[in-house]
């Protein structure tokens, strides 16, 4: 059983070969003098400015030995049930494979013949996509990454339970020419279900059948049926697919329909091949594997606690929330698969903003903050507009920061300069404190040859697989969410207390002064 496995994995603070890792970062260096560049299904990871050492690589290989990376790969890919407080496998790769089981062919079929008909139809000018979290931003980014240059539909988003989304997102649109897709793995996620609710009175109030004018993607049809989606406007998913890593099945229906089923066939085809490479690369020429190990030294042994995401490529930026979501809601825990303390700092803050905006917002503190926090750099070889010169200037910027974070500029390097400007001795002292830069700020730089689903998917599997190897050395469950959970049901009860209901009522003394005080003011 691979729950035992699991659960037999050593605390990772008591391991020798975590004390040999550890000691081995520490005494490693950023050597800039040789580039390290990864290929991996067309894309290219330059990670030469993390540390690295022959004794790191030796004490790499020991630490995946110990934690069982062969066998537990496998079993990502074999679909056993890793996914230990849930009972249940995270098969995503199963969904981008070229020959899946058929349940799932059938449904990808499904979804194409679906996009085809009502292309033919020229069916449905505006698609509202409601659905939130993993239900969302993968969407969204295969949307804008794919669409920013126009699609004959109109694409709406409306994920938050904030009735300005709803709102906002069915705002002079033609109820008759609409399509709403609800996109709920558990049928059950209170925003995305309020949310449809509201969209199925705008049909009704404009006389049109919500049911013709509706689908549902979920991983519960029934729940779908019984809420009054026709069983034919059903597509569904499984509950081995997580949330987050739901992109792969039919919940990217709505992006098929604005940028072209192409698109989703790409993503998988691209995300299928970093599959193939996480497999099968050696552990020195694994991507994901040494982002993983890159990552788990900056956090847990130097002790930073963001990575930011530096994105250049502005079609890229909903790449930072699902990477937010990808990252933070699998690794934000603190206990191992036996339910014990994991004594060493796990998953990071993970932040960002497209460049070159985030230049001019908080690059300042990346540069010369004194915690800082090591950077992925992710750009576009080939940009796909004509504007070359914007596209010089673009990558310039990227690999200007990068340069500065790395080398920085030391105090003598800038009074120099200061005096060459014609500063007495005072001055270019007293100047070059402010203006030197630390440097030997790790970063790496993602290079896609170009923006295209093959290499979007590529991108996102492997940070999905990163996101798998430091859950296995840090020996944590990356496939569950139960403080999100705990957060839903509190919203549950207040909202009863709101509605004044009488269960909500029950539970109005199990709350804090402050929350009571809010609740009786809002009722108010
Ligand atoms: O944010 C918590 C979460 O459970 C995510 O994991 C998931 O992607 C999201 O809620 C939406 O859930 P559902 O697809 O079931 O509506």
């Amino acid at each position: 059983m691979i729950h035992d496995v699991l659960k037999q994995l050593e605390p990772l603070d008591q391991l020798p070969q975590w004390e040999q890792f550890k000691q081995a970062v520490l005494a490693a260096k950023i050597d800039c003098k040789q580039t390290v560049i990864l290929e991996a299904a067309g894309l290219k990871v330059d990670l030469s400015a993390q540390r690295r050492s022959d004794a790191l690589s030796q004490a790499v290989s020991d630490l995946l030995e110990v934690r069982q990376l062969d066998k537990l790969r496998q079993a990502l890919f074999d679909g056993e049930h890793l996914n230990s407080t849930e009972d249940r496998a995270a098969w995503h790769t199963m969904l981008r494979q070229p020959q899946p089981l058929i349940e799932v062919q059938s449904e990808r079929l499904r979804v194409l013949e679906f996009v085809r008909r009502v292309d033919n139809d020229r069916r449905w000018r505006n698609i509202v996509h409601i659905g939130i979290g993993g239900s969302d931003w993968g969407v969204r980014l295969a949307t804008q990454a794919f669409g920013y240059a126009g699609s004959w539909r109109q694409i709406r988003f409306v994920s938050n339970i904030d009735g300005h989304a709803i709102e906002g997102g069915l705002a002079g649109l033609d109820p008759h020419d609409t399509l709403v897709v609800v996109a709920t793995k558990s049928f059950r996620t209170a925003e995305t279900m309020a949310n449809a609710a509201r969209a199925c009175e705008w049909f009704e109030a404009a006389g049109v059948n919500a049911g013709n004018n509706t689908i549902a993607v979920t991983a519960n049809p029934e729940a779908a049926a019984a809420w009054g989606i026709p069983r034919h406007n059903i597509y569904r998913f499984w509950d081995w697919v997580g949330g987050r890593f739901s992109l792969w099945s039919a919940v990217g229906v709505a992006a098929g329909l604005t940028v072209g089923s192409g698109v989703l066939a790409g993503l998988q085809s691209g995300a299928h091949a970093m599959d193939r490479h996480f497999l099968n690369a050696p552990i020195e020429e694994n991507a994901p594997i040494q982002l993983a190990l890159a990552e788990l030294a900056n956090r847990s042994v130097l002790g930073y606690g963001s990575r930011n995401l530096a994105v250049y490529d502005s079609r890229l930026s909903y790449l930072i929330p699902y990477l937010q979501q990808l990252e933070m809601e699998s690794l934000g825990k603190s206990v191992d698969h036996q339910g014990r303390d994991i004594k060493v700092a796990t998953g990071p803050v993970v932040w960002g903003m497209p460049g070159t905006d985030a230049q001019h917002t908080f690059f300042q503190w990346l540069h010369q903050s004194s915690e800082g926090a090591p950077v992925d750099f992710i750009v576009c070889q080939k940009a796909d507009h004509q504007w070359q010169q914007h596209h010089k200037q673009l990558l310039a910027h990227c690999l200007a920061q990068r340069q500065a974070l790395l080398h920085g500029k030391s105090t003598a390097q800038a009074e120099t300069e200061n005096r060459h400007k014609g500063m007495d001795s005072a001055q270019a002292q007293w100047l070059a404190h402010h203006r030197k830069q630390p440097g030997g700020r790790a970063s790496n730089l993602i290079v896609l040859p170009q923006l295209t689903p093959f290499s979007l998917g590529a991108l996102l599997a492997m940070y999905e697989h990163k996101v798998f190897v430091e859950a296995l050395v840090w020996g944590l469950n990356p496939f569950d969410q139960w403080g999100v959970e705990l957060g839903k049901v509190l919203a549950d009860d207040i909202f009863a207390i709101l509605n004044g209901s009488a269960a909500g009522d029950a539970k109005h003394t199990e709350l804090d002064c402050s929350t009571q005080y809010w609740i009786n003011q809002f009722k108010a």
